[in-house]
């Protein structure tokens, strides 16, 4: 078993994209400006764009953080979406969800503009990706794609499952691997709650990828000899031997999965990591796109 470890690589893409700002600077080119726009102050949300905005600030970005009451009106916050559509230094802009109740998040959603929409997150963002055509990938499947990528892990041919239908993980993971591209050529099976025999479509998997939110779902017993196994799962659990109280669990039984598996990412330390890397990717690449624009 090795382990795709998601810490090391992300810290590769942010030393590499240091060094391309670096050098944006020196060829005076725009330096790369992400924003977030956060509504109210729950913890989890806070702790997400706070590290999403130091992350901007190791690698050169330059960052905004939009900060609004949990009060604010649909109307208001379209009003701050419409502004950093227009606002020509903001090169992506990404919106914490989820958003207050009283907020229509699929409304607000449609206001971002796909050109800055370094979440991958607008239907123009999945219309072109389900195309094969250039665009923002959604950062998640877009973290795993790079973690196959690097370690240079064979998807071609071989039967990929994918549990979880979400629109930013599991479908558009689903959609990713079947394209005809590397990482991709995979055939894929696509499992989610009103799916039947899980077990058995799981133990034909060569590549198992596992994004449903439902710590330790997938045991021993599910899996190949020698599959490939990809934990997106992050969930807080109760543990009182931590000082925080929890402690982050992920989809996949790591203890009695990993013996089996010639490639797997651990919980913490796998795919999460990946997902600012790759909103930090987009970023630069809409940066990069203004380059050829100007
Ligand atoms: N690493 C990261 O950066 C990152 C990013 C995003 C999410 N996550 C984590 O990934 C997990 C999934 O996130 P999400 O946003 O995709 O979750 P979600 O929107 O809740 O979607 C969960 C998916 O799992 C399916 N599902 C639920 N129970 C199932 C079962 N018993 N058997 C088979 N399928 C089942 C659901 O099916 P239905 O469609 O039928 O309801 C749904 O498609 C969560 O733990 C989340 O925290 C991690």
């Amino acid at each position: 078993m090795q382990l795709i470890d998601g810490n090391f690589i992300s810290q590769q893409i942010k030393e590499e994209l240091t060094a391309a700002v670096a050098e944006r600077g020196n060829k005076g080119l725009k330096i790369p400006h992400l924003a977030a726009v956060l509504v109210g102050e729950n913890g989890a949300s806070l702790t997400y764009v706070n590290s999403k905005v130091k992350t901007c600030e190791q690698v050169g970005f330059r960052s905004t953080l939009v900060q609004l009451p949990v009060e604010v009106t649909q109307e208001e916050l379209i009003n701050q979406i419409r502004g950093l559509n227009q606002d020509a230094d903001i090169d992506g802009y990404i919106i914490q969800l989820p958003l207050p109740a009283h907020i229509d998040e699929k409304a607000v959603l449609m206001q971002v503009d796909p050109n800055k929409d370094v979440d991958g997150f607008h239907p123009e963002c999945i219309g072109k990706m389900a195309l094969g055509m250039d665009t923002f990938l959604p950062a998640t499947p877009a973290g795993i794609i790079e973690l196959i990528k690097r370690y240079n892990i064979e998807t071609s041919g071989k039967k990929c499952v994918v549990i979880g239908r979400s629109h930013i993980v599991g479908m558009p993971m689903g959609l990713l691997m079947q394209r005809n591209d590397y990482p991709g050529n995979a055939t894929v099976t696509t499992l989610h709650s009103k799916s039947t025999q899980i077990k058995e479509v799981c133990q034909d998997a060569d590549i198992l990828i596992v994004a449903l939110g439902k710590p330790g779902f997938v045991t021993g017993d599910m899996v190949k000899e020698g599959a490939v196994v990809i934990d997106v799962g992050i969930t807080r659990v109760a543990d009182e031997s931590k000082k925080s109280g929890f402690r982050i669990a992920g989809d996949v039984d790591f203890a009695s999965v990993s013996p089996k598996c010639s490639w797997i990412t651990p919980v913490p330390g796998g795919v999460g990591p990946m997902t600012i890397a790759s909103l930090l990717m987009n970023t630069m690449k809409s940066a990069q796109r203004k380059d050829t624009v100007s």
